[in-house]
């Protein structure tokens, strides 16, 4: 059969900060070859599958050689001559070759390397484009993107808290356009922030850092943007917030201490009182991480008071595992959660976790890491997991646009019959 995999092997390539990854290549009977490369976070939940870094004197440590070696032997021997098409059967294969919870025997980096080149490699052989192969025919939904443009926290060496402040342009009647209301927003931004003497290097994700008196000061600069751009704040563009707040939570439960800006030491009901505030004043329609991933009482509360209002979404906390995003609805922790590939580490296991999102009602938001590397697997992925937004990074750093330009090329393929909605 032409979709039965002749070959696997892994090379150790480096990421969008220079760090090692893996990239996977694949090889079918019928002549086809793929390849994907796996993005690495630096904010990261405790629970994520295990990246293997062999922690030896190579890059200071993050040399991926022992994951590149398992993709060439163990891996490979397993997979070779089974079908690419059944990716269900591929994951759980090497799932259950690891045989651990948190994929640390193979990594984690090892195994989704693989799952991702093998759907593209199928999907090739095929003939049908990635995005039509993981969601069929009605795969027609291209995200709004939730474009991050400044940062702060552990992205960026500046005095916000805050990791990212997204720009979401939700009035936008298609992605094009939607990519262009957020593009434009960015430059008019930057020259804000030239005119105030304000650094314009970009943080990881290639939102602007900029020394901001205060939180508050930085959402004031993006809505000034926003105005000076021409675009109505909450009409045309809304803001979303990722807090990342286990970055500023030392025990990761409720000993909250704002260092970047200096604001000091809050407690989980300050900052639920906080998000309040803001809520009444700027136009924020998401909110990602409000409180730290052993905060669920907190996280629980926010939901309670804002979930009717705004998107409440779970990052670290549920880290794309159906276990945690199961408690997640249990206790009403969330409304969506937050969906990363390399946090759970296979293509099926991401597909149950959405899965399971769509079931209870929840949202689910397709995102990057802040280390990436060029491949769009990711913007195949969003347009058929059909969820409506995504998140990779801003108007600037090749790593991040190669995939909005792939989602520009999906909906232009899609010919007039793509559709575009927050909602
Ligand atoms: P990370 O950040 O990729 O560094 O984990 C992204 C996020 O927190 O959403
Ligand atoms: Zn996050």
């Amino acid at each position: 059969m032409n979709t039965l995999i002749e070959s696997i092997y892994a090379l150790e390539i480096l990421d969008s900060r220079g760090n090692p990854t893996v990239r996977v290549y694949v090889e079918l009977f019928d002549g086809t070859r793929e390849f994907s490369s796996v993005p690495s976070g630096a904010s990261t939940g405790q629970n994520e599958a295990l990246e293997l870094r062999d922690n030896d004197k190579r890059y200071g440590g993050k040399g991926v050689q022992k994951a590149v070696d398992n993709v060439n032997t163990l891996i490979a021997d397993a997979l070779e001559g089974m079908d690419a098409t059944r990716q269900k059967d591929i994951d759980y294969t090497m799932i259950e070759l690891d045989g651990t919870e948190n994929k640390s025997k193979l990594g984690a980096n090892a195994i989704l390397g693989v799952s991702m080149a093998v759907a593209k490699a199928a999907a090739k052989s095929l003939d049908i484009p990635l995005y039509q192969y993981l969601g069929g025919t009605n795969a027609v939904r291209i995200p709004v993107p939730c474009m991050n443009i400044l940062n702060g926290g552990e992205h960026a060496d500046n005095s916000v808290d805050f990791q990212e402040f997204m720009l979401v342009p939700h009035g936008a009647p298609s992605f094009k356009e939607g990519l262009r209301y957020v593009a434009e927003t960015f430059h008019i931004l930057k020259g804000i922030l030239k005119d105030r003497g304000l650094a314009t290097s970009v943080g990881d994700e290639g939102g602007f850092a900029p020394d901001c008196e205060s939180n508050e000061a930085a959402i004031e600069l993006i809505i000034e943007a926003i105005n000076k751009a021409g675009y109505s704040p909450g009409k045309d563009l809304s803001i979303a917030v990722d807090n990342a707040a286990n970055s500023f939570c030392t025990n990761l439960k409720d000993n909250y201490d704002l260092v970047w800006s200096g604001r000091g030491k809050m407690t989980s009901d300050d900052l639920i009182n906080l998000a309040g505030v803001w809520l009444e004043k700027y136009p924020i329609i998401l909110w990602e991480d409000p409180l730290a991933e052993k905060d669920w009482d907190g996280f629980a509360k926010f939901t309670e008071k804002y979930g009717n209002k705004i998107e409440v979404v779970g990052d670290d906390i549920f880290v794309t595992n159906t276990k945690y995003i199961q408690e997640g609805i249990n206790k009403k922790t969330a409304n969506s959660c937050l969906i990363k590939l390399n946090q759970i580490g296979s293509v099926t296991e991401t597909i149950e976790a959405v899965r399971m999102c769509r079931d209870a009602g929840w949202r689910y938001f397709l995102s990057h890491r802040s280390g990436e590397t060029e491949d769009t697997f990711l913007a195949d992925f969003a347009v058929a997991m059909d969820g409506g937004h995504l998140k990779t990074g801003s108007a600037c750093r090749g790593e991040r646009i190669a995939k909005y330009n792939r989602l520009l090329e999906i909906e232009h393929e899609l010919a007039g019959r793509s559709e575009y909605r927050w909602k």
